[in-house]
């Protein structure tokens, strides 16, 4: 199979107040996925970052007595700290305040202004300045006037704005939807399918949008040409994706068709606004052939999660209060390491339509009966009786007929790959699993620990444990993405460093050939080590 490039983002999140569990959700999701795809040798950009410019960030800067800059510094600052502890693999952090965002911004809307499809207008309507966000009147009057998201009233606004012409993109976007197959040159999609047919009959109604403001107190980018405005913030944001990779070197991936992760409160400026911005731009000068001939190509996807919800089944937010903290999400990872946090929230979240309630019961459960019994316990039994019985070392090739381990492995292979494409994340790490459970059911079924005891049954043990030897290493490259931490120092410990070393640093690993049967190296020593994931007892 042939390298693909890959680009995948994570929201660009504000920098009002610190980081919480719900933006380390979906930048953990995104991770997973780039992983995945540096595992199989694909090209892969990883962006997220900070959103600077909000109306909140300057009001809250205020109240502390500072510059929105030295607050958004600051803040910027915690989102970087608490990504980088949690080893994201991203390959670079957006700072909407950069001088490149900036510039690049300036001049896509210049270009947009050129074109007419921004041009100036004036707004009367409702707006959410807790999502900084214009609402639809029937959208308003729907939610009695009052805050979707955080249950505030909404403010009603009445200026000079200019505008961004949705409208002229409706119907294309509409074709791209309800298709979801290359039109034109073009493909577009939002997953998953419920919320796809959800923005279908919102595009039907839009309306041109309205895409700048005044009195932003020089806080954020100016509409060129007019310095009395300034670019509405989810503009300024959204372009982000599009910024960080306009450079001579980055340009292909955005070419080869964003994935966007992000949560259903922002679904509307992703899947409506941005693909018609994009619509927009590429048929301008300059981004008709924009790489290597080819004009702006659009987002591939953007797949829409749900919530984490408090047990109580509020959404856990900053204004609700119920979040878990950089703190809370350090207490985890000290407790159960860092793995365990990843894993969990990757394979229990609210991917899909449904919300996931956060519960440290249900942590310790999974904790205990994913990852301490299956994988790590599976691991320390295996090494410890390849240590035991076989002088710590890989045996040679056996008498065994390995058709039928590795015919199960291609087919879990398959399904993982299959639900990866369709980022069905837990169904992924669950083929990881099987393979696990596989091992300990062989091992139950063959007794080498029995068969040890008659020194003529040796071969035969040799066999069954270069069998689960086997396998336990194909099920750590496929729970990689999930676990790395653990998968790297059992590699150490089985002869296999060199796939940590091909990883590292954003490097690409080789998958394919990875989990082909029959890779341990006889003679090997084996490293037995502590326990991947000691069980744990609440207290
Ligand atoms: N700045 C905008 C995004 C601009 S992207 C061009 C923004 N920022 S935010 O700080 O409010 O982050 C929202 C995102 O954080 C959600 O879309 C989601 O990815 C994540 N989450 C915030 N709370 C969450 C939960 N309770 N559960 C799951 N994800 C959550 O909107």
């Amino acid at each position: 199979m042939t390298a693909e490039t890959f680009y995948v983002t994570t929201p660009i999140y504000y920098v009002n107040d610190k980081p919480h569990l719900g933006h380390v959700y979906t930048t953990i999701v995104a991770d997973v996925v780039a992983r995945h795809h540096r595992l199989k040798g694909d090209d892969t950009f990883f962006l997220t970052g900070v959103d600077e410019h909000a109306a909140k960030v300057s009001d809250r800067a205020a109240e502390q007595g500072l510059s929105a800059q030295q607050w958004a510094d600051q803040n910027a600052a915690a989102f970087s700290d608490v990504f980088e502890r949690l080893e994201m693999t991203n390959d670079d952090f957006v700072r909407t305040s950069s001088h490149r965002h900036k510039d690049n911004v300036t001049a896509y809307v210049r270009t947009l202004l050129d074109s007419g499809d921004v041009y100036a207008g004036q707004y009367e309507g409702w707006y959410d300045a807790g999502q900084e966000e214009y609402v639809p009147e029937n959208k308003a009057a729907g939610n009695g006037y009052k805050s979707e998201v955080t249950g505030k009233p909404l403010v009603r606004k009445k200026e000079k704005n200019y505008f961004f012409k949705l409208t002229a993109y409706r119907d294309e976007l509409l074709t791209l939807l309800e298709r979801h197959e290359v039109v034109n040159g073009c493909r577009f999609d939002v997953q998953p399918t419920a919320r796809r047919n959800e923005i279908i009959n919102r595009i039907k109604e839009a309306e041109d949008v309205p895409i700048s403001r005044t009195g932003a107190g020089g806080w954020g980018i100016p509409v060129p040409g007019d310095a009395e405005q300034t670019i509405y913030v989810w503009i300024d944001a959204l372009f982000n994706y599009l910024t960080y990779v306009d450079t001579d070197d980055r340009r292909k991936y955005w070419q080869a068709g964003a994935v966007h992760f992000i949560a259903k409160d922002i679904l509307w400026f992703h899947a409506a606004i941005w693909p018609a911005l994009i619509l927009a731009l590429r048929k301008c000068p300059g981004f008709d052939a924009w790489h290597e001939g080819e004009p702006l190509a659009l987002p591939k996807l953007v797949y829409s999660h749900s919530y984490w919800v408090s047990e109580t089944g509020e959404k856990m937010s900053k204004s609700l209060g119920n979040f878990l903290d950089p703190q809370a999400i350090d207490n985890y990872v000290n407790v159960f390491g860092l793995d365990a946090l990843r894993y969990f929230l990757a394979t229990r979240g609210p991917l899909g339509v449904s919300d996931s309630a956060f519960s440290e019961d249900l942590f310790v459960d999974v904790y205990n009966s994913d990852l301490a019994n299956t994988f790590g316990n599976s691991c320390s039994r295996v090494t410890k009786m390849i240590g035991k019985y076989l002088g710590g070392k890989i045996p040679d090739l056996t008498t065994e007929d390995t058709a039928k381990w590795s015919g199960f492995v291609e087919q879990l292979h398959l399904r993982y790959e299959a639900s990866f494409a369709t980022l069905e994340l837990s169904d992924a790490a669950g083929e990881g699993r099987t393979l696990i459970r596989q091992v300990d059911s062989h091992i139950d079924e063959t007794a080498p620990f029995k068969l040890a005891k008659d020194e003529s049954k040796l071969p035969e043990v040799a066999t069954i444990l270069l069998t689960c030897a086997e396998a336990l290493r194909i099920a750590s490259v496929l729970l990689w993405p999930f676990i790395p931490d653990a998968c790297e120092v059992f590699w150490s410990r089985i002869g296999c460093g060199h796939y940590t070393r091909a990883l590292a640093a954003g490097g690409s690993g080789d998958l394919a050939q990875w989990v082909k049967w029959g890779q341990l190296q006889p003679g090997t020593a084996i490293e037995i080590g502590e326990a991947l994931f000691p069980r744990y007892q609440p207290k």
